[in-house]
């Protein structure tokens, strides 16, 4: 086992997630009492775990598309386990809209029903009645401008100095695709993305756009009411700890830097497979596909943090300037070659946990003919002297065996076989493993004797494992930042133009040249199409497993010429 030294996150530098060391957090405390300046203006913090967190000043969250799936599963969920942890200011509150004719009563009991179902073990009753108090709801109607008049602009000013709220806004849209530039304008034409009193933050979920041309017209209607500083273009997996993690694992450690390049590293495999399939999401997985939905951002994203040079010092433009450039390096798709770069694949039917399960095709609202995939892998180079003809393999799809998510890190073979002579087997390189998810951690296979053997080599694995101490889900992250004005964890739209720039071309091409007949192409429950496999077995290289190799010596033991295991 690796050894955790110390708290965990006494050495990480205080940045978007505002978390200071007890030290740094008294200092500050001190710093306070000792200042001349007004009280309100100095951050407050809270001690949470290990550490401290800064204390959302007084804010008035506006939700659009509250009755919504990601409201119900994430946002809510999110902010009343802040709310319990005590990482919510007293003055608060959230105006909630949807299209739904409903009355408070019922919408704060539609609410609680969604917090029972996603936190059986948190939710206690008399935290939710306090919880409950903040929540207002106003059916809406997104396209009629008097419901911004009326329902929002002039129903906030009342409630805002009911609570206190000082005027500090946040517009969240979880609306679909379709009406989000309608809303942003009719926010922007009703004067409410003017920072009058208090901040105005308007936040915008993936996907951003559909293709470079739609990212860009969006980016352009926001530009027009907002300025950058206001705008939040979330990507959860971003804020997911482990990635965090991964930045202060490559730049707080020296020993990593001079091993983290072309020189050593073999090539980099980044997976995101899931076990759930579309579920009741059709409407809007037509519309996008795998590609669109895990690629463009989650995945890119991922790629970014693995593959970005460090930044000058950890601050939001410093860190996405980084990103932006691994983004400008990528090699374009040639899209006269795309399948030696690109394999997609659609779920059929097969077994999930021993139980049948339908194929995409055969889900609610998809069509029988549907051409949308459910998987992508794809090859990726990074055209920079670090990682020139270092391949990264990506890939995600639904309906695999597992939900996994990880970045591995493939090193080299060792230059030399010096036991080549005795052995039979190729030893196996050092693979270098940051898990996202589940089991958040991270492991680094290495070769060691094998105890009372002569000479046998047995790989094994240090593991550090960083489940426990995960306590902010990455919502919780994402909303505490986007109050709090903080950009770390959120896109900057030359990012997302970039990448679009990169993907639109390739998704047209295959979306022109996949046939009907193409799909389905994988069983629920395997490990994704053959063409898949294909693309890294060319290369001479495999995808690392899914599901774990069962613990076994003879797989696990690099078996020695003329010795017995
Ligand atoms: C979302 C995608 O952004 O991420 C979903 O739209 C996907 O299709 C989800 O299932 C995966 O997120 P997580 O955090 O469960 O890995």
């Amino acid at each position: 086992m690796l050894k955790q030294v110390g708290e965990i996150y006494s050495w990480i530098p205080n940045a978007h997630i505002r978390v200071l060391t007890k030290g740094e957090g008294l200092q500050a405390a001190e710093n306070m009492e000792n200042s001349n300046e007004q009280i309100e203006s100095q951050p407050q913090f809270h001690t949470f775990g290990a550490c401290e967190i800064e204390i959302l000043r007084s804010f008035c969250l506006i939700i659009f598309g509250a009755s919504g799936d990601l409201a119900k599963r994430k946002l809510m969920p999110a902010l009343y386990h802040l709310f319990e942890d005590g990482l919510l200011p007293d003055n608060f509150f959230i105006f909630c809209t949807d299209r739904i004719e409903m009355n408070i009563e019922q919408y704060r009991e539609l609410i609680k029903d969604a917090l029972e179902s996603a936190l059986p073990r948190d939710f206690k009753p008399s935290g939710w009645l306090k919880f409950a108090k903040r929540l207002y709801y106003s059916p809406f109607n997104y396209t009629d401008m008097d419901s911004y008049k009326i329902d929002l602009k002039k129903r906030l000013p009342s409630l805002e100095k009911r609570h206190g709220t000082d005027g500090n806004r946040v517009f969240y849209l979880a609306i679909p695709p379709t009406i989000l530039e309608n809303v942003i304008i009719n926010i922007g034409e009703t004067g409410l993305s003017v920072e009058e009193n208090g901040y105005s933050h308007i936040v915008i979920e993936k996907p951003f756009g559909r293709s470079f041309e739609t990212a860009r017209n969006l980016n352009n209607v926001l530009k027009k009411y907002f300025e950058e500083k206001q705008i939040f273009r979330i990507d959860h997996y971003v804020a997911k700890e482990t990635v965090q993690n991964m930045l202060m694992f490559r730049f707080a450690n020296s020993i990593l830097e001079p091993l983290w390049n072309r020189r050593y590293i073999d090539h980099i495999q980044i997976t995101a497979s899931e076990m759930l399939g579309v579920e009741h999401r059709a409407g809007y997985y037509e519309e996008a596909g795998v590609i669109r939905d895990m690629f463009q951002s989650h995945m890119f994203q991922l790629l970014a943090v693995t593959a970005m040079e460090p930044p000058a010092a950890f601050k939001a433009d410093y860190v996405r300037d980084e990103k932006i450039k691994v983004f400008r390096s990528m090699r374009p798709f040639p899209t006269e070659r795309l399948n030696d770069f690109i394999a997609i694949g659609q779920y059929g039917k097969g077994t999930i946990n021993g139980k049948p399960v339908a194929g995409y095709r055969e889900e609610p609202g998809v069509s029988p003919k549907s051409i949308t995939p459910t998987f992508a892998a794809m090859k990726v180079f990074i055209d920079n002297w670090r990682w020139n003809g270092v391949p990264f393999y990506l890939r995600s799809g639904k309906r695999l065996p597992v939900r996994k998510t990880e970045i591995s890190i493939h090193y080299k073979q060792v230059p030399h076989m010096m036991f080549s002579k005795v052995m039979d087997e190729i030893i196996e390189p050092n693979v270098l493993v940051f898990r996202l998810q589940p089991e958040e951690g991270i492991s680094l296979t290495f070769q060691t004797k094998k105890p009372g053997t002569k000479v046998c080599l047995n790989p094994i694995q240090m593991d550090f494992s960083y489940q426990k101490d995960v306590f902010l889900d990455a919502y919780e992250w994402v909303l505490l930042d986007c109050i709090l004005g903080d950009q770390m964890l959120f896109l900057r739209q030359e990012g997302v133009e970039e990448t679009w720039s990169l993907l639109t071309p390739a998704i047209e091409n295959l979306e022109t040249t996949t046939e009907v007949t193409n799909f389905p192409n994988y069983s629920t429950g395997s490990s994704g199409p053959d063409e898949a496999r294909l693309l890294i077995e060319k290369d001479g290289r495999t995808w690392k497993p899914l599901i774990a190799e069962k613990p076994d010596e003879s797989i696990h033991i690099t078996r020695l010429r003329g010795h017995k295991p």
